[in-house]
């Protein structure tokens, strides 16, 4: 019996990186998972290799910025599979500029791939997981909890989404659910773009890592979420756990 046996899970961004990772994780420990993603063919291609462990997975393309879409996307999966036990909102993009330089442009991208879809997708899914005392798994980065210099949008939208979790954490944890937050550093697609464009930024970084190493998708986050997603962290809810090689310590 898998950690996650028969549990049904949404994973945001679930066609590559870290959404992959997660999803190859929840698959391996018997989960049903439904990836959804802006990116098709690359969401086809994860949807091949997640059937080779669980037939019953899925893909949905979706934009995400498309906010209206996003309780049908909950909609959909419940319809088919019955349930929802684990939400994981994964997917963001950003850019990183000098503070002075950001945009609004800036700001809606972070806001509306990140803040937005996280939120109304908690409150789609929040009725059914209350079913199935079920887990919220979100996404924050060293940039927000530290303030890295660049990523003023990103942070912003990231500190925002551990606001939310921790508020849904107090109002739904007599329900049964847990809402947490992992804050990686990870080998992904769009890791390799940010460390093409910024070597110098992407070394510091590697420096600064106790672990001296970028973490893997499956391997070290996937794994912190079968953790948050199993009956073996019931009692923890509204906590940000760092996956990152021992890089931030509180
Ligand atoms: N990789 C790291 O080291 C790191 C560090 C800190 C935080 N994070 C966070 O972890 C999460 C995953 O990071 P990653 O490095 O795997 O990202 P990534 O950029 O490699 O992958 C993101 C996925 O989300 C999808 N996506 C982007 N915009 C979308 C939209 N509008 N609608 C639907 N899908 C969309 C992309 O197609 C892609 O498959 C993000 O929340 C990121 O901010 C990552």
């Amino acid at each position: 019996m898998g950690k996650l046996q028969g549990k049904v899970a949404i994973i945001t961004g679930g066609a590559g990186g870290i959404g992959k990772g997660i999803a190859t994780a929840f698959v391996k420990e018997g989960a049903k998972v439904a990836i959804v993603d802006v990116n098709e063919e690359a969401g086809l291609e994860a949807l091949e290799e997640l059937k080779r462990f669980q037939p019953e997975s899925n893909f949905i393309q979706a934009d995400l910025t498309d906010h209206q879409n996003l309780k049908n996307i909950v909609d959909d999966v419940v319809s088919n599979y019955n349930k929802l036990d684990i939400l994981v909102n994964n997917a963001h993009a950003s850019r990183n500029k000098p503070f002075l330089e950001q945009t609004q442009d800036d700001l809606d991208l972070s806001f509306n791939t990140g803040f937005y879809p996280t939120f109304y997708l908690m409150q789609a899914a929040i009725p059914h997981l209350k079913e199935t005392k079920g887990n919220i798994i979100n996404f924050d980065s060293g940039a927000g909890v530290e303030g890295h210099a660049s990523q003023a949008s990103y942070a912003a939208a990231k500190e925002a989404i551990r606001a939310i979790t921790r508020v849904a954490a107090n109002e739904f944890g007599k329900d049964g659910i847990t809402v947490n937050l992992i804050a990686p550093i990870t080998n992904s697609p769009g890791v390799k773009q940010w460390a093409e464009a910024e070597p110098e930024y992407y070394q510091e970084v590697l420096n600064k890592i106790p672990m001296k190493k970028f973490g893997d998708p499956e391997l070290d986050i996937g794994r912190a979420a079968v953790f948050l997603a199993s009956d073996d962290s019931k009692y923890i809810s509204g906590q940000t756990i760092n996956v990152d090689g021992g890089s931030v310590k509180f």
